[in-house]
């Protein structure tokens, strides 16, 4: 299943007007101080990539992880980056002229339609899957094109377990500007996530972050 057509156009909408500032608000996922890098960090650890080696990070947004995944798989890997909105993808293509990377490509597509490329080492995704209603088709397509070993990460935000109503709810208005989908605290879509990465990995791993405000699940095939 793909967003529907009015959900997606109004989060390519929102990511639009986001781009040029991404960087800097998306510090303060999911409260100021997060220590985002050392997490993100963690996560491509968790992909056990080696040099040489493919990744694929989906919903790349302005490539925040590429400098991670760079100094992993070394110039003789290969980096896709898949995302949605033309705008990130823009900020993600000047990060790479910048840097000056050669073997990172971008491919502008929905993540529930994009045909992941076979064999590769990895999959990564940040702060993005819990916004795809067809997370559970992702991570499902993503795990078969998964060489043997391959490994899927994701890093995202929730909401903490046993979080009073009231404050679930001043939780997702602080969240609200910064965030696309309003109906994600009733979707819960990290249980999703967690139920599809169990059923389809091998070692599969949950850990709960920042006081169950965000999670990294990973596992291999
Ligand atoms: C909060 S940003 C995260 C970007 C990046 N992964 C990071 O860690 O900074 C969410 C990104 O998900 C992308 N996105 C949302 N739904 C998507 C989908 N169905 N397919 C591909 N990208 C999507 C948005 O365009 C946006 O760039």
């Amino acid at each position: 299943m793909s967003q529907n057509d009015a959900t997606r156009e109004h989060l390519i909408e929102t990511y639009r007007r986001k781009a040029k500032r991404y960087d800097v608000t998306s510090r303060l996922y999911p409260v100021p101080g997060y220590p985002q890098l050392s997490q993100r960090r963690r996560a491509v650890r968790a992909l056990g990539l080696r040099p040489g080696d493919s990744v694929v990070d989906v919903a790349c947004g302005t490539g925040l992880n590429f400098a991670l995944l760079e100094e992993a798989v070394g110039p003789a890997g290969r980096i896709v980056g898949v995302d949605l909105t033309d705008a990130m993808l823009a900020q993600a293509q000047d990060r790479i002229e910048t840097n000056g990377w050669s073997n990172v490509s971008l491919v502008q597509a929905d993540a529930t339609e994009f045909d992941f490329p076979t064999g590769i080492e990895a999959i990564l995704s940040t702060y993005a899957l819990t916004q795809v209603p067809g997370c559970a088709e992702v991570i499902a397509r993503g795990a078969a094109a998964l060489a043997e070993g391959g490994h899927w990460a994701v890093l995202d935000l929730k909401l903490p377990a046993g979080t009073p109503r009231w404050l679930a709810q001043l939780g997702m208005a602080i969240v609200r500007p910064f965030a696309s989908i309003d109906e994600w605290g009733q979707r819960r879509p990290w249980e999703t996530i967690r139920g599809v990465m169990q059923e389809e990995l091998a070692d599969f791993s949950w850990s709960e972050l920042c006081f169950g405000t965000a999670f990294l699940a990973a596992g291999s095939v």
